[in-house]
């Protein structure tokens, strides 16, 4: 993606979406931002245009620093993602993996005609010089996933330090397609700082460091050279406090829908909807979709970031506790909808309730000091766990 020879470029679409990103960490995004972004978007009407990267540098660098206090950490931040952005569309142009001979995966067959609509290896690393075997380090019980081509993601000897600490260690697991995957175990064990390397949300944790493998389908999206414009919108995130942007509830779900796809208006109005409807909250906003998303009450505001995240057609969708901040009758609603949502998409759930995984899930994960102690189908490791801790930790005698 740069002009051969000149200065590298980067299109708005792609600038906006590094916004979109840091956005989302964030979990209290201010007024004065979202109308920093509006202006941009209006200097900037084709997301397809191109612009020079040092002029993006400047233009994001200023919306940082027009916050004062955090104008450091914000622009090291952007510069961050500029340079990763550059590392990956200056590697080598993508191939399947599965297209590409003496892979050991056999994965490609995965992408059936039931899959999401997005095949997006474009710009994704490949693991040509590393034969992949998603079979290495996983249980026995779970490698029958991956050997019949169920898995939808893997992860593969994962480690992961921030700074000089170590937060995880040798993690590997499938994550099965269309099911509910859940992570548990206690409370700083690693079980969101595993879900954040999922969509590579933990590159906006500048100590952080990633050594290991993370395949979606057959692209590999750990290590340099992944598109993380593209991860992002396959891999989609639900955060443990509701963040919705401080926009209108229809801006909210367009959000995306705009950035990544360009639809007319008439498109973007039916997929608003279809992304409420599929959210559960379309009969409680359709006579307020332009009063702000921060003016509905918890539990609607978690459904509304869940019709944000499914409005761009991802194909995994992460929940870090999406209920922790929500009374009993709210979760109750997010429940039912995580079920009916894994009919479309692969969910993959932390939570610290025992009861909720055991209700949601198809897979549970127990992690225990940044190390996975045991993975297995959710029915086994609640009836007859094979290991001791996990049988601790189940029957709540440590935690
Ligand atoms: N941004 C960060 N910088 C440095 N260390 C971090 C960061 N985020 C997490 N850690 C450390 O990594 C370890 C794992 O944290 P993580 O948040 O993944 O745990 P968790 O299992 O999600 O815990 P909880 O159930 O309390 O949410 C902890 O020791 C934590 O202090
Ligand atoms: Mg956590």
């Amino acid at each position: 993606m740069t002009t051969e020879g000149d200065e590298p470029t980067m299109s708005v679409a792609e600038m906006l979406a590094m916004v979109e990103a840091v956005m989302l960490a964030d979990d209290d995004v201010e007024q004065g931002e979202i109308t920093r972004l509006a202006v941009l978007e209006a200097d900037h009407p084709d997301p397809e245009a191109r612009l020079p990267v040092g002029e993006v540098r400047s233009i994001l660098t200023q919306m940082a620093s027009a916050d004062g206090d955090e104008e450091d950490e914000e622009a090291q931040l952007i510069r961050r993602l500029i340079d990763q952005h550059l590392a990956s569309t200056g590697s080598d142009s993508a191939e399947d993996l599965g297209h590409k001979e003496g892979t050991t995966s056999d994965t490609s067959s995965t992408e059936d005609a039931s899959s999401p609509k997005h095949d997006d290896s474009s710009g994704a690393a490949t693991t040509d010089d590393d034969p992949f075997d998603p079979t290495a380090n996983l249980p026995d019980s779970t490698r029958d996933l991956v050997i019949k081509g169920q898995a939808h993601m893997w992860v593969r000897d994962l480690d992961l330090r921030y700074g000089s600490a170590q937060a995880l260690y040798d993690v590997s697991l499938p994550i099965e397609r269309n099911a509910v995957t859940a992570l548990i175990g206690p409370s700083g064990c690693g079980k969101s700082t595993l879900l954040r390397c999922l969509n590579r949300m933990n590159d906006l944790i500048s100590v952080c460091k990633v050594d290991g493998d993370i395949d979606l389908v057959n692209t590999r999206i750990s290590g340099a050279g992944a598109d993380l414009v593209s991860i992002r919108r396959r891999v989609g995130m639900v955060f443990q406090k509701p963040n919705p942007f401080p926009k209108s509830i229809y801006d909210n779900v367009a959000y995306g829908v705009r950035l990544h796809y360009n639809p007319s208006r008439r498109e973007l109005d039916r997929i608003v909807e279809a992304a409420l409807r599929r959210a559960a909250i379309w009969d409680e906003v359709s006579d307020r979709l332009h009063e702000l998303g921060t003016s509905l009450s918890g539990g609607q505001q978690q459904r509304l970031c869940i019709a944000r995240t499914i409005a761009v057609e991802p194909e995994v969708i992460l929940m870090d506790e999406p209920c922790s901040a929500l009374d009993p009758i709210a979760t109750a609603k997010i429940e039912e909808l995580i079920l009916e949502l894994k009919e479309h998409f692969t969910v993959v759930i932390v939570t610290h309730s025992m009861s909720q995984a055991q209700r949601l899930s198809d897979y549970t994960g127990f992690m225990y000091l940044g190390r996975m102690v045991e993975f297995g189908c959710t029915e086994q490791i609640f009836s007859e766990p094979r290991e001791e801790l996990t049988r601790r930790y189940i029957s709540g005698r440590f935690g």
